[in-house]
């Protein structure tokens, strides 16, 4: 009786969201506490998004939510009706790869990967509030981003390797 009851009622309180997402707008009922995470990955296939620690700590599923950075882990679907969403596979297209990507990819950035995503939307959030950032606001800017292989000195050359060309 639990399970069923349990399911029933996950059933009976789901909602319907509409989201702009990398320039798509969607629609899609849901349970309203399903994390955004789960629905880009699950739901919309955007798997560039990734999921690591779940509870805020890391920035690997870090997207922009109107414009701001969101560790997409602990943001629930209520919480996005409406939103404008930006995703890792929303700044580039099929012909032009965005100059952090590149960036990182210049600089050695990388190695697992497995942060780079997280690292890039970060690093786009910072250079929308500041294009000329020092190394010490790159550092503040990128301290909720873990990453477990580079060292780091990759991922702050590539950002200033972004500011210098622009
Ligand atoms: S998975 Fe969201 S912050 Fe770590
Ligand atoms: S490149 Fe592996 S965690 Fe950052």
């Amino acid at each position: 009786m639990g399970t069923s009851e349990g399911i029933r009622t996950k059933e009976n309180s789901a909602i319907s969201i509409s989201v702009t997402i990398n320039g798509e707008y969607k629609q899609l009922v849901v349970d309203p506490t399903i994390r955004l995470v789960d629905i880009l990955r699950d739901e919309w296939n955007l798997t560039g998004t990734k999921i690591s620690c779940g509870i805020g700590r890391c920035g690997a599923c870090s997207v922009m939510i109107n414009g701001a950075l969101v560790n997409s882990c602990l943001v629930m679907a209520y919480q996005v009706d409406e939103a404008i969403i930006t995703t890792i596979e929303g700044l580039s297209t099929e012909e032009d790869i965005d100059p952090i990507q590149q960036a990182f990819l210049e600089e050695g950035g990388y190695q697992c990967g497995y942060c780079t995503p997280g690292m890039v939307m970060a690093v786009k959030a910072l250079l929308q509030e500041t294009s000329n950032p020092t190394e010490t606001q790159i550092k503040t800017a990128l301290s909720g981003n873990l990453c477990r292989c580079t060292g780091y000195g990759g991922i702050i050359r590539a950002v200033q390797r972004v500011v210098a060309q622009t």
